[in-house]
């Protein structure tokens, strides 16, 4: 596996290669690899040249101290990327990422990126569209995988490829990866006990006894189910940030027609904050 450090070298070999019409697949993270992450991995396993990269973003976290103590495991990582036969990994310094190089920092982001995490992470999608945007800059890939974990994400990406990009990069959309007990995989859950890990699985199933109401009668039942949720999450500790029910193409309220939606949770166990949605 090569492993790249600088933008320039990253920028030449991808040119090189896009000279070659060999094509490229991006997938981009943050380090830290899990299950979640090993899903992206696996999906990409036929393409021609498979490109990881591994940068936590500072643009995008709200806290110096939550960017600070974001957990590294490189060792592990290069483990996992070596696994599926990984071609590249590109790790840029902060210095060459941010430091450098102008950002779309101030950008005009579409409305539905002030709701839901937009609401309560200020900049975060500011954060997240400026440095994917620079890695598709700079890799050029034909191909870049993503998870449904992070829908509101997801959304974006498709937005900033139609912006910016004239729909020429294919986002590859990845199921949500859970824990046995349903609790999606995440980074986070590493800050959890074992007995939060079991709260914060709570969660998740009252996503799919929900699902099933409301499958069964209708949406307008969500608000009175929604109180309902809360109040009995509350009793166990567990804080609910949002949850909401929007449609799955564009985060509008849906209208009794609309069929196309999801469910949407960001919610608290202690400090650490998890977030999940789920089809309806
Ligand atoms: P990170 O949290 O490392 O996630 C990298 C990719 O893995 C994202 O596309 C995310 O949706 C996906 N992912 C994480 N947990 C998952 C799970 N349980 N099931 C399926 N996919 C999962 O998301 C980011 O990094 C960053 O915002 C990034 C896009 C790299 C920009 O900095």
């Amino acid at each position: 596996m090569n492993i790249i450090n600088s933008v320039e070298e990253q920028e030449k070999l991808c040119n090189r290669l896009t000279d070659d019409n060999i094509k490229i697949s991006l997938i981009p993270t943050m380090g830290n690899l899990h299950l979640g992450h090993e899903s992206l991995l696996k999906a990409s396993l036929n393409d021609d040249y498979r490109i990881v990269s591994l940068f936590v973003n500072p643009l995008q976290f709200n806290n110096y101290k939550d960017y600070e103590n974001y957990p590294k495991t490189i060792k592990k990582d290069l483990k996992i990327l070596k696994s599926y036969n990984i071609d590249c990994l590109f790790m840029p310094s902060k210095e060459d990422m941010i430091l450098k190089t102008n950002h779309d920092i101030e950008r005009k982001l579409p409305d539905f990126a002030n709701i839901l995490c937009g609401k309560f992470r200020k900049s975060h999608f500011q954060g997240v569209y400026s440095i994917v945007k620079k890695l598709f800059n700079i890799i050029k890939p034909q191909k870049a995988y993503f998870g449904k974990k992070d829908f509101q994400q997801l959304l974006l990406i498709k937005y900033l490829v139609k912006e910016c990009f004239k729909n020429n990069i294919e986002i590859i959309e990845c199921e949500t990866i859970r824990e046995k007990n349903g609790l999606a995989m995440s980074s986070r859950n590493n800050n959890l006990s074992i007995k939060q890990n079991r709260l914060a699985a709570l969660v998740y199933n009252e996503l799919v006894s929900l699902k099933k109401s409301l499958k069964n009668n209708n949406i307008s039942l969500f608000p009175k189910l929604r109180e309902e949720i809360i109040r009995k999450l509350s009793k166990q500790d567990i804080k609910i940030e949002y949850l909401d029910i929007l449609c799955r193409n564009n985060l509008n309220t849906p209208t009794e027609k609309d069929i196309d939606v999801n469910i949407f949770v960001a919610f608290y166990i202690g400090d650490v904050r998890l977030i999940d949605n789920i089809e309806i």
